[in-house]
């Protein structure tokens, strides 16, 4: 059995190295496809891999094609919107993510960005502290979870809002559920997102929600771009000169807006949440004993194409 680490942002050497631990002591064969930089590169190296881990990497119905003996694909990592759910389903291909292992990273990013938005981009300037300040927490899974957790060490009231996630689980985090997104954006100085890119939640966060965030609030955006809708966007921080938007993941406008609102939006060169040698070793090895348990023992734990 081969399995294939196809990884464009590739992870930490040490976390390369425990995965290949975990697939060669259970007898299997693994290659590695780091930064490549053609799709052709991917399509070939698929050729014969039983298994794939990947992180954002596209999966879509040509990838699959030109992967034979493809059974599983691990996304090592919590969202999959990269992977063509329905073409892997089609295919009899199973879809694995493995949940809650780079989270605490990816939370640990937001105050990281959050402080330096509250503190002026580190300009000099007099800027504020998050103590005592509102917190909303856009959908409450294990991102939202560990956002809450650092929020409460920083002295800050914490709100979220997750209609799949019920009450109890809020408030024993300690944190006030809110139940309509109008709310959660009306009544926290900050928001941090944490909603998947999918159908219902595409371009969902625009003008309307932006400008509701009190005076001098920030948008904080670890999850994905798709969920901004960037116009919306655009025209808030233009009729709100007090407000900011400081994300993860390059918006497709980001030079635009950089020209016209300058250091009161951020972006990270390249998506930097999960890039920790811990998140890469947490997700890298549980993706690999994921592949180890469906191919040699039958256990499918995590698909998400069902
Ligand atoms: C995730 O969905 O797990 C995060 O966005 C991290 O993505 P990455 O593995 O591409 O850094």
């Amino acid at each position: 059995m081969k399995v294939l680490v196809a990884t464009e942002k590739p992870f930490a050497t040490v976390a390369v190295e425990g995965i290949a631990k975990v697939l060669t002591e259970a007898g299997m064969e693994v290659a590695l496809l780091e930064k490549y930089t053609d799709k052709s590169q991917l399509l070939d190296a698929v050729a014969d891999a039983d298994a794939i881990i990947i992180r954002s990497d596209k999966i879509d119905a040509e990838v699959m094609d030109a992967a034979k003996q493809l059974k599983i694909i691990v996304r090592a990592g919590a969202g999959y919107d990269n992977v063509d759910l329905a073409a892997a389903t089609v295919r009899g291909i199973v879809v694995q993510n493995t949940p809650g292992q780079n989270s605490n990273a990816v939370a640990e990013l937001v105050f990281g960005m959050l402080v330096m938005a509250v503190r002026n981009m580190y300009n000099g300037t007099s800027g504020s502290e998050l103590k005592e300040k509102t917190l909303g927490i856009h959908a409450f899974g294990q991102v939202g979870r560990n956002v809450a957790r650092i929020a409460k060490g920083f002295g800050m009231e914490v709100s979220a809002l997750d209609p799949f996630c019920p009450d109890e689980v809020i408030v024993e985090a300690g944190v006030k559920p809110v139940h309509s997104v109008e709310d959660l954006y009306s009544n926290n100085k900050f928001v941090s997102l944490h909603i998947p890119a999918n159908d219902q939640t595409r371009r969902s966060v625009g003008y309307d929600l932006i400008t509701r965030l009190p005076k001098g609030g920030v948008l904080v955006n670890t999850a994905r771009k798709e969920v901004i809708d960037e116009e919306g966007l655009a025209k808030a921080l233009r009729e709100r000169p007090d407000l900011k938007y400081v994300a993860d993941i390059r918006p497709d406008s980001a030079d635009s807006l950089i020209a016209e609102f300058g250091d009161r939006v951020f972006f990270t060169p390249k998506k930097m949440g999960a890039q920790t040698a811990e998140a890469n070793i947490n997700a890298g090895i549980a993706a690999a004993r994921q592949i180890v348990d469906f191919l040699r023992d039958g256990i499918n734990r995590y698909q998400v194409n069902k």
